[in-house]
């Protein structure tokens, strides 16, 4: 959450900042704001409001500087306001500073540096960091022993703090220098043409370039016009690692697209062959994962997967848990991420731990990570952000591959999750008892799947005419059974996320425990209807919705026939293998949510309240 840009170099800062903090608004979007040095001093551009304002603002003042930070906010402590908005800068005018995360001690650090005659403009917990880095500088020598005097007030001041920071700080007083530091929130260093820039996010350097080097809990990179140094807390040197980003910069834009969300759910058909390519056996039944660097003996030992995640990774990995289970005959248990940190569950021994983030960078997921490994835990993670922290402290895993996700609203990145959970599935069963030729059709299945996405996507323009009629209603339950079930709290999710409508996913033999009370002709019931045995289940529960006056859309596969006039609207997806059916199936509950969120005004790229990545608990 929060974007960082930061600059050093030739070229104006505020520029390059503003079209970087551009590429990162994803991340929050309450305020922004920059400092640029120039003339000896700070200026500081900040305002209320999305990155285009603050675009106009500093329009107005002329930012000729060439060493910069700069920052899009997710409000954490403070108010949305013009003061709570970053840079913060320190009462004394010597440091300006921008910052993810939060700091836990800043009352008593507060309470301190009022003592000693610092002032408070904001009501922010970032705002101690500057005040305690001038603090530091004031009291630094010019010549110390132990390195530059800015590096060193900046790593005394983090010595002190408690909590998660990515910062990035200026100071007049050290012209064309930028000191930055992490912990618990990312921070990446570009490594361009004579030019430096710091962003807590890919997206925002590789316009500039692909090097770059991503810094890890408790390093500081301390960057001049000449060069940078990197550093731990306790002074030792780090000999960086230059990292080459893949990402191409247009495949981060929008093209002719109105939304990414929309642009993200018609690349699905692209992510899914990405994440499936180079990953079947060559004997054609069963799938590879070099990533995990598990033999089969080792997979023999494990009786027990332990999946975590949050929001929309925690319904791939519910996918995930009734795949396993019934095909690889293999328990597994889905935790929220947030909940198993805390819970201290007690584990089977020979378990194997999944986390699964499109960023990598969730805090709760990271943290579930952590305790798992702390408890001796192989831990792999299914992450989409190459070079991410969770893809770097996990001991092995699979990458997504699926390009970068911009919209709020996790869509290609999650079908791509479900691709992979089956594929994994697959692999595991027939390690154990799946036989070759049930093999073979699972990945004659799966291979289908791109071009049946293709076909689900076609419907597109019908399922626009769908939520035209139905964006008036305020209440939606979402109803499946099995591996659809999952898919229901997805397009549940979705609904809530975009559109602000209130929306429930249930099992849909459930319904009738309770929610049905909620059923009447203003609350219309998304049905996720399966194929085979449930088939006749799930028509019983339509039924006893309609009894009730309610409203049904149906999704559902090609070949299945819902009785006359049972459904008031039908979506239909390919017929497909039942390992693909909650990919396909998602389909058409993200472009139903997008298009009501289109048609009630919603922005729906930039949802109220959320934020792309939650490096925050
Ligand atoms: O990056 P992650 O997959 O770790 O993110 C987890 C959730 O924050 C994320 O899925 C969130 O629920 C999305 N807004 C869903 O659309």
């Amino acid at each position: 959450m929060c974007g960082i840009v930061g600059y050093v170099g030739r070229q104006r800062a505020a520029t390059i900042m503003i079209e970087g903090l551009k590429r990162l608004e994803y991340r929050g979007y309450d305020s922004a704001g920059l400092a640029v040095l120039q003339n000896g001093g700070l200026t500081v551009v900040k305002t209320v409001g999305r990155v285009a304002a603050l675009a106009k603002l500093a329009a107005g003042k002329k930012l000729s500087g060439t060493s910069g930070i700069s920052h899009t906010r997710w409000a954490t402590h403070g108010g949305v306001t013009d003061a709570n908005a970053h840079p913060h800068l320190s009462s004394d005018g010597q440091v300006a500073l921008v910052h993810n995360g939060v700091i836990e001690n800043y009352v008593a650090i507060k309470k301190f540096l009022l003592t000693k005659g610092y002032n408070f403009a904001s009501e922010t917990d970032t705002e101690v960091l500057a005040n305690l880095i001038a603090y530091h500088l004031a009291k630094e020598p010019e010549n110390s022993p132990e390195g530059p005097r800015f590096l060193n007030a900046v790593r005394k001041t983090l010595l002190h703090v408690e909590g998660t920071y990515g910062i990035a700080v200026l100071s007049p007083a050290h012209p064309d220098q930028l000191v930055a530091a992490r912990k618990g929130s990312p921070l990446i260093l570009g490594v361009g043409d004579q030019e430096y820039l710091i962003a807590s996010d890919v997206s925002a350097l590789v316009s500039r370039t692909q090097n770059v080097v991503y810094l890890k809990d408790g390093e500081l990179v301390h960057i001049t016009t000449g060069g940078f140094t990197l550093n731990t807390l306790d002074l030792a040197d780090i000999s960086p690692v230059i990292d080459k980003v893949t990402w191409a910069v247009d495949e981060a834009e929008l093209g002719d697209y109105p939304h990414f969300m929309l642009k993200e759910i018609f690349e699905q058909p692209q992510a899914l062959e990405n994440a499936m390519r180079g990953r079947f056996s060559a004997d054609g039944s069963s799938a590879n994962f070099g990533g995990l660097n598990l033999t089969a003996a080792d997979f023999r030992q494990i009786d027990r997967f332990v999946f975590t995640s949050c929001g929309t990774g925690w319904h791939a990995c519910l996918v995930a848990e009734h795949l396993i289970e019934r095909y690889a005959r293999i328990p597994v248990e889905v935790d929220y991420a947030s909940e198993f940190r805390y819970r201290n569950a007690p584990l089977d021994r020979n378990a194997l731990f999944f986390v699964v983030s499109q960023s990598g960078e969730t805090i709760d997921t990271l943290a579930a990570l952590r305790e798992a490994k702390r408890k001796g835990y192989k831990c792999m993670a299914i992450c989409n952000v190459v070079g991410s922290t969770i893809a770097r402290e996990a001991d092995g895993g699979i990458y997504q591959h699926a390009g970068p996700e911009i919209g709020v609203a996790s869509t290609k990145a999650f079908t791509s999750q479900l691709l992979i959970s089956s594929m994994f599935a697959l692999y595991v069963a027939r390690m154990r008892d799946l036989s070759f030729a049930d093999g073979v059709e699972y990945v004659a299945g799966l291979r289908r799947v791109p071009d049946l996405a293709r076909r689900a996507l076609e419907q597109a323009p019908h399922i626009r005419e769908i939520a035209l009629r139905y964006a008036r209603f305020n209440d939606f339950l979402f109803l499946g059974r099995l591996s659809l079930f999952p898919i229901a709290l997805e397009g549940a999710l979705k609904l809530k996320e975009i559109s602000y409508i209130h929306a429930e996913g249930y099992p849909a033999a459930e319904m009738k425990h309770g929610p049905i009370a909620l059923i009447s002709e203003q609350c219309p019931s998304v049905f996720l209807v399966p194929k085979g045995e449930l088939f006749n289940k799930v028509v019983s529960s339509m039924q006893e919705i309609k009894a009730r006056k309610g409203l049904i859309i149906a999704i559902a596969p090609d070949s299945v026939e819902l009785p006359e006039g049972l459904a008031d609207e039908l979506i239909t997806i390919p017929d497909c293998h039942e390992a693909a059916l909650p990919i396909l199936a998602t389909i058409p509950v993200q472009l139903l949510s997008y298009y009501i969120a289109v048609a009630r005004k919603c922005d729906v790229d930039k949802p109220r309240n959320l934020a792309k990545s939650v490096t925050v608990e």
